[in-house]
């Protein structure tokens, strides 16, 4: 059996280690640094690669990292450095995300669908440009700004007051030193993730995330606050077509450029006329889309991570997945994505039925109790036999837990819904 470390902190992390918990093959699991709602926690910070290395080398773990930071750093190229087993991309592969420039010019020069961009360092030029263009515009920072460094804009002026924000006040820092300014593409927004080993790439199940905080689709973009899988929006052929004009074409291109894409590949993907565009690349797991696509998984999900680590995927079977639909609402605290309280205490944890499972993410225990540490806080996520089914089953879970601030969209799900009336 296999100990493994699994470093990361939110909803996804938690999601990942209760279902590989599942395999045989699997002895303990570690988090760092975990949550509240998971056990044998080890605090060491995701971008402490050395220590991380340290705890993993002497527990002889399989490492598997869920968020960007570490990834971008080069967690993957460190360990493999060191002869120890991790999961993801490498520093370079990982340019896909933490350069969203990087993974503009490579969809560019590889014809992966993206919206038309331009790309700048200087606020003067970018403003001229945004006056000068006749379409919506979508202003961007380069790199890492933990899913707040994309402006959505309806004018030219709200486009001119992002360049400010980013490029003058310089709101998300070195991460924002130079800026895409692309095209507004309207449409139907999916994820579309993929389990990658160098060359063979297989599809997980799909999924939609909700990423703004109000219902509706209004207000501010978050991390994502609810999402459920399979979607109807992406139907197989259009699961085909991403599959084939973007999945395989990215990993096919990085290794015709000499670098081996191995791990989660998440295309964030806008529908518009039935024609798939991306609208970013993520180079690990979905939050929250990883809760709900792990309660559909059949199939033992440490046979995969090992697949894709020693480059045979191509001898496993497709994946199985549950045919009943699993929707994950995300209860917050208010006032995420921007201030919000921490420190109170989450009543209603122990209820428990059969249909549903609460990932936690911001949470901690102190004395016994299990309090709120952070803006996403649980993820309830519950299977159905329909949409509608697993809607309501995962709204009864979430009734039953409650604290000071709690917050959470009431309409997770219903866009899917509406696609299928
Ligand atoms: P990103 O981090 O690049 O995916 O952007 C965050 C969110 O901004 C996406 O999930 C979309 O909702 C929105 N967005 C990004 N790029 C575009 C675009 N070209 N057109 C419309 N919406 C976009
Ligand atoms: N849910 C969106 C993300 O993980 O980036």
């Amino acid at each position: 059996m296999t100990d493994i470390l699994v470093v990361g902190t939110g909803g996804r992390e938690h999601a990942l280690g209760w279902k590989l918990d599942q395999s045989p093959k699997v002895g303990k699991i570690y988090y760092a640094p975990g949550n509240g709602g998971t056990s044998n926690n080890v605090s060491i910070p995701v971008d402490d690669i050395d220590k991380l290395a340290k705890f993993a080398s002497e527990k002889n773990c399989l490492t598997l990292v869920g968020p960007e930071l570490p990834l971008s750093m080069g967690i993957v190229d460190e360990f493999q450095r060191k002869h120890l087993k991790i999961f993801g991309p490498t520093k370079d592969a990982a340019q896909l995300e933490s350069s969203k420039i990087w993974a503009k010019n490579f969809m560019k020069r590889n014809k992966i669908q993206t919206a038309r961009f331009e790309i700048f360092n200087d606020a003067k030029e970018a403003k001229e440009y945004a006056k000068s263009v006749d379409f919506p515009l979508v202003v961007k920072a380069d790199g890492l700004a933990a899913g707040k460094g994309v402006i959505v804009c309806n004018t030219a002026q709200e486009a001119i007051s992002a360049i400010d924000v980013i490029l003058v006040k310089k709101a998300f820092g070195l991460a924002g030193s130079k800026i895409i300014l692309e095209e507004r593409i309207d449409g139907i927004e999916a994820s579309y993730i993929a389990l990658s080993d160098g060359s063979v790439v297989i599809p997980m199940a799909t999924s939609q995330d909700h990423k703004r905080i109000y219902d509706d689709d209004k207000g501010p973009n978050t991390g994502g606050m609810g999402a459920y899988s399979p979607t109807p929006v992406i139907n197989d052929s259009i699961a085909e077509k991403i599959q084939e004009s973007i999945i395989n074409k990215t990993v096919n291109s990085m290794k015709g450029e000499g670098i081996a894409f191995k791990g989660f590949l998440y295309a964030g993907i806008m529908l518009k006329d039935g024609e798939p565009y991306v609208l970013e690349f993520n180079v690990r797991m979905g939050d929250p889309e990883c809760q709900p696509i792990m309660m559909r998984m059949e199939s033992d999900l440490y046979d995969y991570l090992m697949a894709s680590i020693e480059g045979n995927i191509a001898t496993l079977p497709p994946i199985l997945w549950k045919k009943q639909t699993a929707v994950c609402v995300v209860m917050a605290s208010k006032g995420y994505p921007d201030s919000y309280p921490k420190n109170e205490e989450i009543l209603g944890l122990n209820s428990r039925d059969e249909s549903s499972f609460v990932f936690h993410a911001g949470t901690k225990r102190v004395d016994g109790k299990v309090v709120t540490n952070g803006g996403r806080v649980l993820g309830v996520t519950a299977l159905g036999d329909t949409l509608e089914s697993a809607i309501a089953n995962a709204y009864s879970r979430v009734a039953k837990i409650s604290w000071k601030s709690k917050y959470f969209r009431t309409d997770i799900g219903k866009k899917g819904l509406l696609h299928l009336s």
